[in-house]
């Protein structure tokens, strides 16, 4: 499935801020920081980094972690290396797919992994693949944290999703959805962005198939998640 990011356009102009088809970007970026405190991370991976929006967070909130950027969209990463030019001691980018074998460039260990946005991007065996590569690069008791859309449990709930969705649409001062916004228009807008969703079960599933212990979801406002666990000590 080719990245999105890969169109150089789309690459220097996406933003994840502020955009109306996710309202929740800023709650699900501070509690994705208050839930990563918990590893005290002083290594950080970050998993299709993007521009650096997220990871800059991260510089912030924890002074002394290292951080590395993960992605293959060389448009992007020339973002995220102007943005961290400041802290060019602390940061490391590297450019792979996320289907390739990235962790002999990043081999860790690393405290916290973390994927805002990436993972839904990748085929189901390609996340198979790359929560086992995830696994190998923590130390025991590292934590991989992933804030991504997620698939609905079933298609009659789109309704309840849609309602909810529409609400914090509302909530930030954004316009209400159109009402021709239904499930199929849905679908479209997967495939148009190609989105690979996969439902929390499933991927915490697969998780524990990996090798991680025991994981949850730990935040959810309809079909968007803050799942993930631990390396087992
Ligand atoms: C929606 S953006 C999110 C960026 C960043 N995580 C954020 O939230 O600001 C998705 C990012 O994932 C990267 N990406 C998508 N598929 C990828 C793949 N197969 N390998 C590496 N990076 C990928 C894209 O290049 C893009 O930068």
């Amino acid at each position: 499935m080719p990245n999105p990011w890969l169109d150089p356009e789309r690459a220097r102009t996406w933003t994840g801020e502020g955009r109306a088809n996710n309202p929740l970007r800023q709650e699900q970026a501070d509690v994705l920081l208050r839930l990563s405190a918990e590893s005290h991370p002083r290594s950080i991976l970050d998993l299709g980094c993007g521009p650096g929006e997220i990871g800059e967070r991260f510089l912030a909130r924890f002074p002394g972690a290292a951080w590395t950027g993960v992605d293959e969209a060389p448009e992007v990463l020339e973002r995220a290396r102007a943005r961290f030019e400041p802290h060019a001691g602390r940061t490391r980018l590297l450019q792979s797919p996320l289907q390739a074998d990235w962790t002999e460039q990043a081999p860790g260990p690393f405290d916290l992994a973390v994927a805002v946005q990436t993972v839904h991007h990748l085929e189901t065996e390609e996340k198979h693949v790359l929560f086992a590569r995830v696994l190998s690069v923590l130390r025991p008791g590292g934590l991989f944290l992933m804030s991504e859309p997620v698939q609905l449990e079933a298609p009659q709930l789109f309704g309840l999703y849609r309602a909810l969705l529409d609400h914090a649409r509302q909530r930030q001062g954004f316009e209400p959805l159109p009402p021709g916004y239904d499930l199929d228009a849905f679908h479209e807008q997967l495939e148009r962005n190609q989105d690979r969703l996969e439902t929390v079960a499933d991927q915490l599933h697969w998780m524990r198939e990996a090798g991680f212990g025991p994981g949850a979801c730990f935040w959810r406002h309809g079909n968007r998640a803050i799942f993930g666990g631990a390396r087992p000590e």
